[in-house]
């Protein structure tokens, strides 16, 4: 059972950049359900990390939607990778909306296990698995918001943008939650 640390001023931040070159102490990895690689962030990601990652992750067995599984950072700047295959929008009927805000939450869950204090996140599905980006933005916000509230080790949350209509719709989602703009 973990000490409930001092509570201390959390953020959660929404930046425009590569999260390949993100100091964090975890960053995500929008994957797929083999975990073996593929293309967008997760690619970048392998590239970036170097061959350990991948024998790593093949040792994994794979991982469930909406579930998460951690390895070594590797060549990268973070102490770990957060593998999450989030849903493949199918259009909504699909439990796509709970699948998605699973990934967030066991992320966040396997970070606080690992006692990260810094996470860093891609925009989950919103790239190849289209899954609507407002919507996403929406879902992805509202559990990292609610995660920050009662953290146990986690203290800052940044979701790093791969381009600028991805870093609006994650500030917009921000501001609507908090009314913060
Ligand atoms: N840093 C941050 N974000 C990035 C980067 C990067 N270096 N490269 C891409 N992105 C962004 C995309 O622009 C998009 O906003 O990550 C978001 C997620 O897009 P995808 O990488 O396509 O991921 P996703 O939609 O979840 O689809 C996952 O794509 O690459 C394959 O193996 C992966 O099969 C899986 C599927």
């Amino acid at each position: 059972m973990h000490k409930l640390k001092g509570v201390v001023a959390m953020g959660f931040h929404v930046i425009l950049g590569d999260i390949t070159r993100f100091r964090a102490d975890a960053i995500v990895n929008a994957a797929n359900t083999s975990l073996l690689g593929g293309g967008g962030v997760d690619g970048a990601i392998h590239q970036a990390a170097g061959p350990g990652l991948l024998v790593e992750c093949r040792a994994l067995n794979g991982c469930k939607t909406g579930e998460a599984k951690i390895t070594g950072g590797y060549n990268l700047p973070a102490k770990y990778v957060i593998h999450t295959p989030g849903p493949v929008w199918r259009g909504g009927g699909s439990g796509e909306d709970g699948l998605l805000a699973s990934c967030y939450t066991n992320c966040l869950i396997l970070a606080d296990e690992k006692r990260c204090k810094t996470v860093a996140f891609p925009s989950i599905s919103t790239g190849v698995y289209r899954f609507p980006l407002k919507r996403a933005a929406g879902i992805a916000v509202n559990k990292i918001l609610s995660f920050i509230k009662a953290p146990l080790y986690v203290k800052d949350v940044t979701m790093v943008c791969f381009d600028a209509a991805t870093e609006a719709a994650y500030k917009a989602a921000y501001g609507e939650f908090t009314g913060k703009n």
